[in-house]
């Protein structure tokens, strides 16, 4: 048995994910290829998914949907009948639209999804002040990753023959959803910055920018690119880049969710059968 797990992670928690559930189907005895699509050069290079009887697809969750890149880069495959797997990691707010709508795309594309999973990750905007997930993916989640590979494997082999089942209804068009995706720079981050800070020009925010929306020399980020994933905040070697204060619009979040920040980070991951 040979799998293959493509994975896109802006700031690392997929990507940990991501080699966590390598491992563990390693322990199996299943030969596994990694493939990492983050960058925009990796999405343009094709990847001959022919040799797997399975393939798992991470992603975080981005305004309640895989990232829109990421999508879009979904919508090049064929999948040929072929066994295919979701997992996602979410910062701690809604999450089951990215679950239905990803399993959508992968149907439409002639995949046959078989499971799905969320691992708690680190919010993104913590990077701004907001305090979702600080430790998260941790040895609790890592459990759950053994028990997802399980249960993928099972599924992947035809010991268990059953596809993914029944996911909640998402409860937005996607108008709205799209709408959600605009909206969180006006309300959220902003476009990152670097607010007139000097910096070593080392290159790494254009370079690994997922949508080549950043021009490092510059400094300036394309609004109709950017997607708001923070990588280039994230890995700046400088700290220099930045965003919006997000600590205003945290306490309004948690209300919204009707939950307290100790609850939210007392969530646990989920698989989906
Ligand atoms: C633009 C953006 C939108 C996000 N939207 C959601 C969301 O709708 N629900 C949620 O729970 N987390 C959301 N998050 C948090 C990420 O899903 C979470 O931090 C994820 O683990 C990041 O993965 P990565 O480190 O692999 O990039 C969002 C993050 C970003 C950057
Ligand atoms: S990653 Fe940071 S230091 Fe490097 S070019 Fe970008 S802003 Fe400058
Ligand atoms: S410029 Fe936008 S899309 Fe590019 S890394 Fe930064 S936040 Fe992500």
């Amino acid at each position: 048995m040979k799998v293959a797990i493509i994975v896109f992670s802006a700031t690392g928690n997929t990507a940990r994910m991501a080699r966590e559930i390598k491992t563990n189907f390693e322990t199996l005895g299943v030969a596994v290829d990694g493939y990492d699509i983050t960058a925009l050069s990796d999405r343009q290079k094709t990847i001959d998914i022919s040799p797997y009887q399975g393939i798992v697809f991470g992603f975080p969750v981005h305004s309640l949907r895989a990232p829109r890149v990421a999508r879009e880069w979904l919508r090049t495959l064929t999948g040929h009948g072929k066994k295919a797997a979701l997992f996602f990691t979410y910062g701690g707010f809604t999450v089951h639209p990215a679950h239905q709508s990803t399993r959508q795309i992968l149907t439409e594309q002639n995949f046959s999804v078989v499971s799905s999973a969320e691992f708690p990750g680190a919010h993104t905007f913590n990077l701004g002040g907001w305090r979702a997930f600080p430790d998260r993916p941790n040895e609790p989640d890592f459990n759950l990753a053994q028990d997802y590979a399980q249960a993928t494997l099972n599924r992947f082999t035809g010991e268990d023959p059953g596809i993914l089942g029944d996911l909640d209804h998402s409860i937005y068009s996607g108008e709205q959803l799209d709408g959600f995706e605009r909206l969180r720079f006006k309300i959220v981050t902003q476009l990152p910055t670097r607010a007139g800070r000097e910096c070593s020009l080392c290159m790494a925010c254009e370079d690994e920018c997922p949508t080549g929306a950043m021009d490092a020399v510059t400094g300036e980020v394309d609004s109709h690119k950017c997607i708001a994933c923070l990588a280039c905040v994230a890995n700046c070697p400088d700290q220099v880049l930045s965003i919006n204060d997000t600590t205003p619009f945290w306490a309004f979040k948690l209300d919204m969710g009707k939950t307290t920040e100790q609850d939210l980070n007392l969530q646990q991951g989920k698989i989906y059968l």
